[in-house]
């Protein structure tokens, strides 16, 4: 199997097209958000803008190590892909928080959020995306194929004063995450037909 595998805006409009899944509608107006956050010129607002409306994105690879400090020290584990998969998600994708829908080996589906950025924390020398599933699979992950549609923008990353600030930060990521994927046109894209198809490489 290719290491790195991404599927991305193409493959989702046909998905979405054929199952009549109506486009999301972003949770915040991150145009106003990133203004506030980071001072950006009204052309880079717009782009950013463009980007999110891009969404749902579409991406899958190989589960591969990061730092391990997801399980070891935050308690929230997460599963990396490999550089492969991350350089070929869009540079303007901005970095920040997100949230979606994720599967191991086209198993069941499930809720998750995910990091997209250099975890300034950590201030991480590579660009990584980081998934967190909301579900206990007690078990390694590494070698299996993860899946994950992008549905909607949570927040810029930042770093924060504490391990325990940047823990609380994510839990809140979550809370959000859980109650914006109910919504019933978010709901729907569970059932996207990229969750079960085999996975064409993009070389
Ligand atoms: C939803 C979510 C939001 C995150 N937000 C930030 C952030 O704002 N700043 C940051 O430095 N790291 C952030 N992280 C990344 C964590 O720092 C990262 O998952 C942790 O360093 C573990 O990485 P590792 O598995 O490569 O060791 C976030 C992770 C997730 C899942």
């Amino acid at each position: 199997m290719e290491r790195g595998i991404v599927i991305l805006g193409k493959l989702a409009r046909s998905a979405l097209r054929s199952q009549r899944i109506p486009q999301i509608n972003h949770p915040l107006a991150p145009e106003i958000h990133f203004k506030r956050q980071h001072s950006r010129s009204g052309s880079d607002c717009k782009e950013i803008w463009e980007m999110l409306s891009q969404l749902p994105l579409f991406a899958g690879g190989e589960i591969v190590r990061g730092f391990g400090r997801g399980s070891k020290e935050l308690g929230i584990p997460t599963a990396n892909f490999p550089l492969e998969v991350v350089k070929s998600l869009p540079e303007s994708l901005p970095t920040g928080a997100y949230y979606g829908w994720a599967n191991v080996d086209n198993g069941p589906v499930h809720k998750m959020v995910l990091s997209v950025g250099w975890n300034p924390f950590y201030n991480n020398k590579e660009r990584s995306v980081e998934t967190h599933m909301l579900h206990d699979f007690n078990c390694d992950l590494y070698g299996q194929t993860l899946k994950i549609c992008i549905v909607g923008y949570l927040r810029p990353e930042r770093s924060f004063d504490s391990l325990e600030s940047l823990i609380a930060a994510i839990r809140g990521d979550i809370e959000q995450a859980k109650a914006s994927l109910d919504e019933a046109d978010k709901a729907k894209l569970k059932e996207a037909p990229y969750f079960t198809e085999k996975l064409c490489s993009s070389k």
